[in-house]
């Protein structure tokens, strides 16, 4: 019962139930916290430490930047879910909260979309070349579908659309990406989206933060050609992939289209699947499954491997 009742105690004091409050609608910073309670930032601090200490809520940094979040593990993620749930969402000060989180929602998302204006622009060149975004969507999701996958990994999540594809079929999918605005518009869909299986942290494809067989499928849509050392990459991936569980890549065949390095950064022009299976088997993964999918100047592949036992 001791967990339990720190819980409670944790939650039971009028700011804390407002802080436990906007947390369950998504993660925010101490600042975006401040702004919205209208409270000093050491007395916000001080109101998270203590629901910190009782487990209901995490702390994670990214570069400068720290973000708070309902726990989702172990008996506390539940205390703390089910606190949350018990909140009347009638309530005055409960609404006025919320006001404000729109508010700091909407101006995220005004700065976000004013950052992929231009990076959106660039994208849609790059689509026009091969077959419709659907057609690759539609065949990643038959990949994945009858994997039954639990937790998910996906490296270069960018804007975060793979997430928005898998969340209604795996457990629980993690997105990471070097660059903080592409995770700034990735959280914004999160929470617009009430994808609440679903998270994003900084990070980089050559250097994972997962421990080892930590997840039983992980996802490289469009990022390998990015790029210096695949090898290096898909033997990271490698690492955090469990026993029997899959890394699928998703990316193009081989191709000549050189501007692609010059106006989009793309380091490798596309692979083969030679390429991807000696790299593969240097990682102790086999090709289960290629698809091909032709329809423009450039071929989509989607390669699906498994761990070796
Ligand atoms: C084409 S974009 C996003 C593709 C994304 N997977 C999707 O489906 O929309 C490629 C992403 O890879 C990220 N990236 C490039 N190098 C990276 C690295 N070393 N580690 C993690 N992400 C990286 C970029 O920041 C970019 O967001």
């Amino acid at each position: 019962m001791e967990k339990l009742l720190s819980a409670l105690r944790a939650a039971g004091e009028p700011t804390r139930l407002r802080l436990l409050a906007l947390l369950g609608h998504g993660e925010l910073t101490v600042t975006e916290l401040t702004h919205i309670l209208g409270q000093s930032q050491p007395r916000v601090s001080r109101h998270l430490k203590l629901m910190m200490e009782a487990g209901i809520i995490e702390r994670f940094s990214e570069g400068t930047w720290a973000f708070f979040r309902l726990t989702d593990k172990g008996q506390e993620g539940r205390y703390g879910k089910t606190i949350f749930d018990l909140i009347p969402t009638d309530d005055d000060l409960y609404l006025r909260d919320q006001e404000k989180l729109a508010e700091i929602r909407k101006q995220r998302r005004e700065e976000a979309s004013k950052y992929f204006e231009n990076i959106a622009e660039k994208w849609n060149e790059i689509r026009s070349l091969y077959v419709s975004e659907t057609d690759v969507e539609a065949a990643i999701v038959d990949t994945i579908k009858p994997l039954a996958v639990k937790s998910v990994l996906d490296i270069g999540t960018g804007t975060g659309r793979m997430l928005e594809l898998l969340s209604p079929i795996v457990d629980q999918a993690t997105g990471i990406d070097l660059s903080r605005d592409m995770l700034g518009i990735a959280r914004t869909l999160i929470a617009d989206k009430a994808m609440s299986n679903c998270q994003v942290r900084v990070g980089d494809m050559y250097n994972l933060s997962s421990s080892n067989e930590a997840h039983d499928l992980v996802l490289l849509h469009q990022v390998l050609h990015y790029a210096d050392d695949p090898d290096a990459v898909i033997r990271e991936a490698s690492r955090v992939i469990k026993k029997n569980a899959n890394l699928v890549i998703i990316d193009f065949a081989p191709h000549q289209l050189e501007f692609m390095r010059d106006q989009h950064a793309h380091r490798r022009l596309g692979f083969d699947d030679d390429d991807i299976s000696r790299w593969g088997a240097n990682a102790g993964l086999q090709i289960k499954n290629v698809q091909h999918l032709e329809g423009g100047e450039l071929t989509v592949v989607i390669w699906h491997l498994v761990k070796s036992s």
